[in-house]
């Protein structure tokens, strides 16, 4: 048995597809375990560029089995045009499986999910519009739509003429909006269940069998441990569970069975869209972090907000996952840094707090309080032996690990496959 779960440890954007490309190479299998496609996972390596949505990582791998699980929620338009693009790039995509747990998201999720924003005004999340929160909220309620019901047109037209008078009535009486039209959706998602039948499966049994034959199984998961309904900075979070508990729940694999938790942390933190976040640095410092790494939404092309690394919020993720290793990313942005900043811990109305607040008003009133280390002078991204660093990025990473009492056991130093530094073996 051998399930490793590789989860952002901050907010997102971690750098995990690049972590999931490196290490599927000795794998049976990778699960999508939560989110949607308000995820965007940048992957390069041979084939070129990607940002995977919903399509796991590991595809690039013809022996790979690829699931979406069911803990994802779909958008069967995002997820062909994806399919169109790998197809068209000739990337074999026939060893994808999506589960028929999955719930879908419908137009309706998306046309709310920006009603909401608006209602909000200025207090809007910042959410990425794609319908996350509405298909999730569903799901819970239990007038969700899953994958499977595609496979059979009548009891997919009898959950959606449901549900969507349900959906018109909240549109046109609660947001003054036109409603949607029944057979226009209907006709839409055959259309899609057409081309998306072959795929959708049951995987629970699936990966029963992986696991009996002792296959490695990697758990892909999207979004971060800050964006956590909750545990993350409520209410600024997303909908499903980034954790690795979420990666029990989102695939059907019992948490007994997971051997390595890997959290990917950035060197530095990022956050995009609103909410708190005491390292935020709003000066030429953030500037440079931003544009050295572009650090620019791969879904929505935001700005992503920059920060030095935020040790209270990174003990707080490890205790939360219970990660056994951290990947460490994006160490070669740093290069050139006369020195480089770590937040311990924050102040908080004259006191010292060295705990992560459940209360997002109280963390945005927390300022950091910073310990400084020397930086690196030398170039980073073509070293592959962890004794080749420079000294003082050994430091840095030491320093990181006694914080967050965790064992950094991987280093990327850049965005290709290849940028890594594994300083102990993930998989055997
Ligand atoms: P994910 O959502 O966690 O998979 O991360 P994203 O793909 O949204 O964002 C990570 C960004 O950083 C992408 O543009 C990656 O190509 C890039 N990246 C990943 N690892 C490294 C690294 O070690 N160094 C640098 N410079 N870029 C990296
Ligand atoms: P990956 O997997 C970074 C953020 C959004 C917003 C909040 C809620 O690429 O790391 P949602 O659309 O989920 O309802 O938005 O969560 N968010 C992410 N930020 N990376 C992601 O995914 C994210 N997915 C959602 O920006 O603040
Ligand atoms: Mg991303």
């Amino acid at each position: 048995m051998s399930v490793i779960a590789v989860v952002g440890g901050q907010w997102g954007d971690e750098g995990k597809g690049k972590i999931i490309d490196f290490l599927a190479e000795k794998v049976e299998v990778v699960v999508r375990f939560s989110g949607g496609d308000n995820a965007g996972h940048t992957v390069i390596n041979p084939y070129g560029e990607f940002r995977m949505h919903l399509v796991p990582s590991g595809i690039f791998y013809p022996q790979v089995t690829c699931i979406i699980g069911n803990g994802v929620v779909i958008n069967p338009a995002v997820l062909l045009t994806e399919l169109d693009e790998l197809r068209n790039r000739r990337v074999d995509i026939n060893q994808l499986i999506i589960s028929d747990r999955a719930h879908l998201i419908m137009p309706y999720h998306i046309l709310l999910d920006g009603l909401e924003e608006e209602r909000r005004g200025k207090g809007a999340l910042g959410t990425t519009r794609r319908g996350i929160g509405p298909a999730f909220a569903d799901k819970v309620a239990r007038l969700g739509i899953r994958a499977g019901s595609l496979l059979d047109r009548n009891i997919f037209l009898k959950q959606l003429s449901s549900t969507l008078e349900v959906k018109n009535a909240i549109l046109t009486k609660v947001y003054q909006h036109p409603p949607l039209l029944l057979e226009e959706i209907f006709e839409q998602y055959c259309h899609y269940g057409e081309l998306l039948t072959p795929f959708i499966k049951e995987t629970v049994s699936m990966l029963g069998r992986a696991m009996a034959r002792g296959k490695p199984i990697l758990l892909e998961g999207a979004q971060g441990t800050l964006l956590d309904p909750d545990f993350g900075t409520y209410p600024y979070v997303t909908s499903s569970s980034p954790l690795a508990g979420g990666g029990s729940i989102g695939t059907g694999i019992g948490p007994r069975a997971f051997d390595r938790v890997i959290g990917v942390f950035k060197a530095y933190i990022t956050r995009v869209g609103s909410g708190p976040m005491p390292t935020e640095l709003q000066d030429k410092v953030g500037e440079l972090i931003r544009e050295k790494a572009h650090e620019y939404g791969t879904t929505t092309g935001r700005p992503r907000r920059c920060g030095w690394f935020d040790a209270v919020a990174g003990r707080f993720s490890v205790q939360v996952n219970g990660f056994s290793d951290i990947a460490l990313t994006h160490l070669d942005v740093y290069d050139g840094f006369p020195s480089i900043k770590i937040c311990t811990a924050y102040r908080f109305d004259n006191n010292v707090l060295d705990s992560f607040p459940s209360d997002a008003a109280i963390l945005e009133k927390c300022q950091p309080i910073y310990e400084e280390l020397p930086g690196w002078q030398v170039a980073t991204s073509e070293i592959r032996d962890f004794a080749q660093l420079p000294s003082e990025a050994h430091r840095y990473i030491a320093r990181l690990e006694e914080l967050l009492s965790c064992p950094v056991s991987c280093i990327a130093v850049g965005p290709k496959r290849k940028q890594l530094v594994e300083v102990r073996p993930l998989l055997p």
